[in-house]
């Protein structure tokens, strides 16, 4: 009797961290751990407006604002309140039964229960993913949602998914993401999140946050460009017709975003702002990079990052890129490609347009290594920026700075047009192609790009065959030593 009353009262004292997901029709509804039974039941979704969603709450019945969360499901019915105080694997302290009513669920004896488990909204946001990911909606209601452990969401059919909270990634269990995290093949790296599947939509009405932690990231990696486990935030991988939308990111551990292995994926409306506060630089923070994938469709991104903010790698095909604004950012870049010599890359249709910049690295590269493959038909048009380091660069022996010759990569068809501001010490343009696999087709319009301390611009050229009509004047030749960032006049 009294065993069973201390239950009871340890599972009231308890439940407030258990947070909750319903389910309704084929729509999954999660509210995050932190979130009190109060400000759960008051908390409504209404800044969304109904054409904007899936479920219109003014035809839900209530469900928005009524809901009681601790109300017992029917036994066996999947998805009702099912509870997740679930820390990571291998470390269960509490077990709820789905089920069970609220007070029926099995409780730790409070001796053995040391510290309280670091809350994780993990478990119940892979469960509605479970049980609406296939012709199903799931929305994340308001509040902070704790992400401990890894996601891997790769079998989503015609499934719509609404956040309209914060996400944040733990930085206490380091160790834990290092080991955990998904190759993601490319380089040696890895993901905290694949997102994957046909007919998929994630959209934040830019209210959605997702907060990486990023600071530890970048202090751990101490400068270092790639730091084995430090994960990408968002990967989409083998997606077909995904939209991401509407997202903000801040202190990304990693890469924001990666397109690998897709099709036809549209990302709009997001931001970016990763950028370091401690003397440690934020390498490798990229916006985005795609490989292996077509038709991505990139428009109204702001970037802040100490890395690339737009970068289109090896086999990527069709990729359009508009409007986006980029600060202390690499910005528009084809590469690195040709990494592995002996595996093709190929890039192909790519237009980047209507682009500003802000004391980024460049504006419009080409990054190659010696390898083989191609990239042709690519197009850097409107693009205005302020204090810019390098603002056109094209290499074919990128980081080594040798053996440009023996790129066969061949570089061709690619027009930069409109490209207007200040480059920040006197080269406009440096463009060291191989002899073996020269550039062509090159061509400029409207170019006036002058550097910010009144020198007069240099514009670099090494094999690039219709240098005489390209429509730029070249003033010298970029020998392959020639850096991609550079520390003062040449
Ligand atoms: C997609 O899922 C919704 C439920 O979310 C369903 O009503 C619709 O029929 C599904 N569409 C297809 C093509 O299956
Ligand atoms: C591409 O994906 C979008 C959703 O982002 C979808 O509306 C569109 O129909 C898809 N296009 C094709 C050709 O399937
Ligand atoms: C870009 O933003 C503008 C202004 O908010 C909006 O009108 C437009 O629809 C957005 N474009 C896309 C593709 O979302
Ligand atoms: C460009 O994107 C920004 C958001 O990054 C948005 O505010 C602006 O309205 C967009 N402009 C156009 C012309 O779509
Ligand atoms: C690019 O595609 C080609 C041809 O499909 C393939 O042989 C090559 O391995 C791919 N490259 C990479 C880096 O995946
Ligand atoms: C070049 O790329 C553009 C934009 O993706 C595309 O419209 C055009 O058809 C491509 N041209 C060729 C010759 O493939
Ligand atoms: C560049 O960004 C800085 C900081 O946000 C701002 O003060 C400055 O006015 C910007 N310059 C231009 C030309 O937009
Ligand atoms: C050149 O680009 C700027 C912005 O980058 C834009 O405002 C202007 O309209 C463009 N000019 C032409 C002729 O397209």
């Amino acid at each position: 009797m009294l065993l069973s009353n201390l239950i009871l009262v340890l599972s009231i004292i308890f439940l407030p961290a258990s947070g909750s997901l319903f389910k309704e029709g084929s729509t999954c509804i999660v509210t995050p751990i932190s979130a009190s039974p109060q400000a759960l039941v008051r908390r409504s979704i209404d800044t969304v407006p109904s054409t904007g969603r899936d479920v219109d709450p003014d035809q839900s019945t209530g469900l928005w604002d009524v809901i009681d969360p601790y109300k017992s499901p029917a036994p066996g019915t999947p998805g009702a309140l099912t509870h997740f105080p679930h820390p990571e694997p291998g470390r269960a302290h509490f077990h709820a039964r789905r089920g069970l009513s609220p007070f029926e669920r099995e409780v730790e004896p409070l001796t053995t229960r040391q510290t309280p488990a670091p809350v994780d909204d993990t478990p119940q946001i892979l469960e509605a993913f479970k049980q609406c990911g296939q012709d199903g909606t799931i929305i994340f209601r308001e509040g902070t949602y704790h992400i401990r452990q890894v996601m891997d969401t790769t079998d989503l059919r015609n499934c719509s998914i609404e956040i309209h909270g914060t996400w944040v990634w733990s930085a206490d269990n380091i160790p834990y993401w290092r080991q955990r995290s998904f190759s993601v093949t490319y380089a040696n790296r890895q993901t905290a999140w694949r997102l994957g599947g046909r007919d998929v939509s994630l959209r934040g009405f830019g209210k959605a946050l997702f907060d990486g932690n990023g600071q530890v990231w970048i202090d751990l990696a101490r400068g270092q460009a790639n730091m084995d486990g430090r994960p990408i935030s968002l990967t989409i991988w083998k997606g077909t017709n995904v939209l991401i939308d509407g997202i903000r990111w801040q202190m990304a551990q990693f890469w924001h975003t990666f397109v690998a292995h897709s099709q036809n994926v549209t990302m709009t409306n997001l931001e970016m702002h990763t950028y370091s506060k401690s003397s440690q630089s934020s390498v490798n923070t990229d916006g985005t990079n795609t490989w292996n994938s077509r038709d991505i469709y990139i428009a109204n991104w702001t970037v802040t990052s100490g890395d690339d903010c737009i970068a289109v790698k090896g086999n990527s095909t069709n990729v359009h890129v508009r409007n986006v604004t980029c600060y202390e950012s690499g910005a528009m870049v084809i590469g690195s490609i040709g990494s592995n010599s002996w595996q093709p890359d190929y890039v192909e249709n790519v237009v980047f347009e209507d682009i500003k910049l802000n004391h980024s690295s460049n504006a419009a590269w080409i990054k190659t290594y010696p390898g083989t493959g191609y990239v042709r038909n690519v197009t850097f048009r409107n693009i205005e920026f302020s204090d810019v380091n390098q603002p056109i660069y094209v290499t074919a022996c990128i980081y080594s700075y040798r053996g440009c010759d023996n790129s066969r990569i061949p570089i061709t068809d690619i027009r930069w047009e409109n490209i207007t501001g200040t480059s920040r010490y006197n080269v406009a343009a440096a463009m060291r192609c191989s002899s073996q696999a020269p550039c062509d087709r090159f061509s400029f319009s409207n170019i006036n790009i002058r550097p910010k301390n009144g020198e007069t611009a240099k514009v670099l050229c090494t094999n690039i065959r219709n240098q005489a009509t390209m429509g730029l004047t070249c003033t010298g030749s970029m020998p392959e030593s020639h850096p991609q960032q550079l520390n003062g006049n040449v």
